[in-house]
């Protein structure tokens, strides 16, 4: 693992990567609000604590990692900030609203409208193109045929997949199928991106332009969780949240 000083002085990891630009930004509305959440699973006659009582708020247009050893809980976490699971104990706000209590069915459609996943396998579905993968969500939204191809055109060419929109997922480059992966996060304007080690099957080059990617959205904008065990890609973040044994470590701005 790198030391802090590496990391501070992202100039020092041997490749140079390009400096970032931290500039200050008013916070905009509270998009996730977690108090006090722990999880735990049951496994026969033993419990795992997955999570201790954690408690984090997100603002629109953050940027931020989710860093710690690996099961220290960050996929817990991101499931139960994706409104995959929910909490054992403590309260979970989604863009205002109480997620805590609700059922699998309104879980459901929170996730559909509001939140897009990008995971580290990519998930596509295998024996569809670019185009159909991107406009999934969008079928499962209800949105009419013209319209859906459109907003999932129009989605590829942000991600420069302009020239890929026919190309099923065996047919595209590692980087290639991330990038189809993001455009299906995003093609909903989702109040959020999540991203579980969204670089973790990729090459270092090829994480470096997902990364870069994922940069402009933030620009644009949106809203960032990303799951990393990389102090460089957790650079790009602007504030980073360290997990460790089920609790939250540290929860640091980058500047
Ligand atoms: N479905 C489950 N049933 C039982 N235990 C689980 C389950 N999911 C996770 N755990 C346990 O909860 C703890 C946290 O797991 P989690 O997957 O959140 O870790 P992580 O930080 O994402 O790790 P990694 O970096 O390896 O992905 C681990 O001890 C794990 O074994
Ligand atoms: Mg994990």
């Amino acid at each position: 693992m790198s030391s802090p000083s590496t990391f501070a002085s992202p100039e020092h990891t041997g490749h140079a990567p390009a400096p970032i630009k931290r500039d200050y930004r008013e916070p905009g509305p509270l998009v996730i609000e977690i108090e006090n959440v722990t999880k735990l699973y049951k496994m026969g006659e033993e419990i795992v604590h997955a999570l201790l009582g954690v408690s984090i708020r997100v603002h629109r247009n953050e940027y931020l990692a989710v860093m710690g050893p690996s099961g220290s809980g960050k996929s817990t976490l991101m499931n139960m900030l994706g409104c995959l699971d929910t909490p054992t104990s403590g309260k979970y706000h989604f863009t205002g609203k109480d997620v805590s209590g609700m059922s699998d069915d309104e879980l459901a459609d929170i996730r559909n409208r509001e939140i897009g996943f990008v995971f580290q396998t990519f998930n596509l579905l295998p024996r569809s193109s670019s185009l159909q993968n991107v406009e999934l969500p969008l079928v499962y939204a209800g949105l009419p045929p013209a319209q859906r191809r459109e907003k999932a055109i129009q989605t590829l060419r942000d991600v420069g997949l302009g020239e890929r929109m026919s190309h099923k997922p065996n047919e595209l480059s590692g980087g290639q199928r991330q990038r189809v992966a993001i455009a299906r996060a995003l093609v909903n304007n989702p109040s959020i991106i999540l991203a579980d080690e969204p670089t973790g099957n990729l090459d270092s080059k090829t994480g470096e332009e997902i990364m870069q990617l994922l940069e402009v959205l933030y620009e644009k904008g949106n809203t960032i969780i990303v799951v990393t065990h990389e102090e460089d890609i957790a650079r790009h973040a602007r504030r980073i949240v360290r997990l460790r044994d089920g609790l939250i470590e540290s929860d640091t701005r980058q500047h």
